[in-house]
Formats: C-alpha cells, sequence, structure tokens
C-alpha cells in the first residue's frame, strides 16, 4: 500500500487536507512526522513560519529529502534517521509538542525502487528491507520451515492458500535459492484466478513486507513511545492501510478512550484510566475524488484522539497482538 504516489513528478499525500485541519487548530509549536518520506506532511505543516517539525524515517533514502529541508527551512525542521518505535524522551523535546502523525505504509517511490524489491514485478534477488532492518525477505524465505512461513501467510496476509504456498516454496528452494520471480510463479501456480482486480500475489508480498520489516512491533511500540512523549492535550494521529495496522490503531485509541466495557477485547469489569479523549469514533476516510486522483488512497483510515493523561502500563493493549508478535518472533530462527 502506499500513501504517497508519484504520478508523474507529483507526489500525493494520502487525507492531507483532513489531516491539516486536525491539526492546524493547535498552530503554533512543535510537530512529528514519524513518517517523512517525501514530506508532503511536513512541507504543510511548515508553511506555517511558527512551526517547527521533527521528522523522522527508516529510510535512509529519505536522508537526500530532509537534507533540502533543512537547507530551506534551518532550525524548524530536524530529522533522524531511525525506526519510530526508538522515539523516547531522551530524543525529543518533551513539551511543546503539539501532535504526533505516523503515515503508515511506503511510497510510490519505494515500491517501484529496484534495490528494495517490494513489487512483484521486481526482478532478480528478495529483499523488501525498508531499512534499518535485521534481515530481508530473502532470508525468510530461503530459510525459514515449512510451519513458519505459513503462519507468516497467514497472520500477516490472511493467505487461504498459505499452507500450499509454503510447501511448494520448500519444494522448489531445494534446487536453488528463490528470487522475486519464482515466488510470483509458486503463488500464481496455486492461487490462479481468471479475474481479479488484485494481483495474485498480493497477500503473500503484504504478509512478506509486514514480517520483514517488523510492522506489527513497530506500529505497537511506535504508539505507545509516541504517547509517552505527548504532552497532556497533544493529538495522537494515525493514517493506516492494511486492516491489521488499523486494528492496533483502533484498539489503542478505543481501550484508552473508554471506561465503560465497550472493547470487545477486554474482560468485563475492567476499570481502566482514560488517558485519550477521543472525538470522532468512525475512521476518517478519503473522499471519492481523492480515490479518483489517486487510487490506493481507497484504503486509508485517518483515526485520531487527544491525550487527557499520562501512563505507563500497556501490557494489556500489547497482550491484545500477543499471537502476531509471536508470529514477527519467528524471525529469531533466521
Ligand atoms: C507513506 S510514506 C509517508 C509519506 C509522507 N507522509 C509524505 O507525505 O510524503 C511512509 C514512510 O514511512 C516510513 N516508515 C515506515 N515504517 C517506518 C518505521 N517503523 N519507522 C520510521 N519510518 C517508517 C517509510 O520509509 C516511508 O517513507
Amino acid at each position: 500500500m502506499s500513501a504517497t504516489v508519484k504520478s508523474g513528478k507529483e507526489h500525493f499525500s494520502v487525507l492531507l487536507n483532513e489531516l491539516i485541519s486536525i491539526i492546524s487548530p493547535l498552530y503554533s509549536g512543535t510537530f512529528i512526522d514519524c513518517t517523512f518520506g517525501q514530506g508532503g506532511v511536513s512541507k504543510k505543516i511548515l508553511e506555517n513560519s511558527n512551526n517547527k517539525v521533527i521528522a523522522l524515517d527508516r529510510d535512509k533514502k529519505s536522508i537526500i529529502n530532509a537534507a533540502k529541508f533543512k537547507e530551506k527551512y534551518k532550525d524548524r525542521f530536524i530529522f533522524k534517521n531511525i525506526k519510530f518505535s526508538q522515539i523516547n524522551e531522551d530524543k525529543f523535546v518533551k513539551d511543546n509538542i503539539k501532535a504526533i502523525i505516523f503515515d503508515l505504509g511506503y511510497s510510490m517511490n519505494q515500491i517501484i525502487d529496484p534495490d528494495k524489491g517490494l513489487s512483484f514485478e521486481s526482478k532478480g534477488k528478495l529483499n523488501m528491507q525498508l531499512g534499518l532492518n535485521e534481515f530481508s525477505a530473502h532470508e525468510a524465505i530461503n530459510y525459514l520451515n515449512q510451519k513458519d512461513l505459513e503462519k507468516i501467510f497467514k497472520y500477516f496476509g490472511d493467505e487461504k492458500k498459505a499452507k500450499i504456498i509454503s510447501k511448494n516454496i520448500c519444494i522448489t528452494r531445494k534446487k536453488n535459492f528463490l528470487k522475486t520471480q519464482d515466488l510470483v510463479n509458486i503463488v500464481n501456480k496455486v492461487n490462479f484466478k481468471k479475474k481479479s482486480k488484485i494481483h495474485n500475489a498480493t497477500k503473500t508480498f503484504q504478509s512478506l513486507r509486514i514480517f520483514v520489516n517488523k510492522e506489527v512491533s513497530e506500529l505497537i511500540f511506535g504508539l505507545i513511545n509516541a504517547f509517552k512523549i505527548l504532552p497532556i492535550g497533544g493529538v495522537l494521529a494515525v493514517i493506516s492501510f492494511h486492516s491489521i495496522e488499523d486494528r492496533i490503531v483502533k484498539s489503542f485509541f478505543r481501550i484508552f478512550s473508554e471506561n465503560k466495557n465497550s472493547s470487545r477485547y477486554l474482560p468485563i469489569n475492567e476499570k481502566r484510566k482514560q488517558l485519550f479523549k477521543l472525538l470522532q469514533r468512525k475512521p476518517i476516510l478519503p473522499s471519492k475524488e481523492e480515490i479518483k486522483i489517486n487510487k490506493p488512497s481507497r484504503s486509508a483510515k485517518l483515526r485520531y484522539a487527544v491525550k487527557i493523561h499520562h501512563e505507563e502500563d500497556f501490557n494489556q493493549f500489547i497482550n491484545i497482538f500477543k499471537n502476531l508478535l509471536e508470529v514477527e518472533n519467528l524471525s529469531e530462527k533466521i
């Protein structure tokens, strides 16, 4: 999925106006852009000359774009090439942060980047690393056993044919290391659909990208750490692109926004401090016009909340996603 799409030379940041209208009443102050990418969100915030942006991105290719921002906005702009799960109080100014923004997913520049090998069209070795990773899709596909691969495809991609795909991967890789097109061919043979809007390998590739980039723990601990550095009254805003991301964001906001037993994830009679004021329960979705101009925006969901209390204990939230975190930890076997 992609939040920023390249069309000719133009870039579109998804739900940008909606996002800015949420945070603009808070002008002016410091904003943390956890997913700098092409800088669409940062740029819009910096249009107000009283604002400062601290931007992060795990992709080292974003350093080049960040350097241009630094030249233009001087000390109103700071960039760090880190993962957003690494946000902590030591690295950031604690007070005066008005909002922390996550615009998840990938930019089209990353999808078409042959070095990253994120697309089914990529030729050559499997990779899928966004940056600051511990292993690649090549290692996952060629070294994990059949059962573990099956879990990755099932839990992260909801792939119905996970078992047969992982079996065929293990048979085929006996001859040679599997490359991107070998994986596409294996999935195509198993998942053959005559007429389908989505590519046969979409789910398999999505699950591998989630696994290689540890997207589940990145988001869980990114949200928790962002919450910790956000002052009372600050806004946390997240744009997600697939159902696992949205489930994590939705439960984070809902669990800590209600004292009643409204969350089906929690035991009855569970009393909890309200950490957020949820101004809108339903996510904000892109308009028909936006989807028309920028098709991948159709799966985007924007959720946001205002922090009203501090909290240190997030174990109950983490436990909801225990199964997914266990699948992610299969990487320790590589
Ligand atoms: C959809 S793009 C952001 C686009 C940006 N908001 C814009 O308007 O141009 C998502 C960006 O988040 C970065 N990213 C993804 N996961 C990350 C993580 N865990 N930590 C830091 N950056 C991450 C990606 O490298 C990518 O550049």
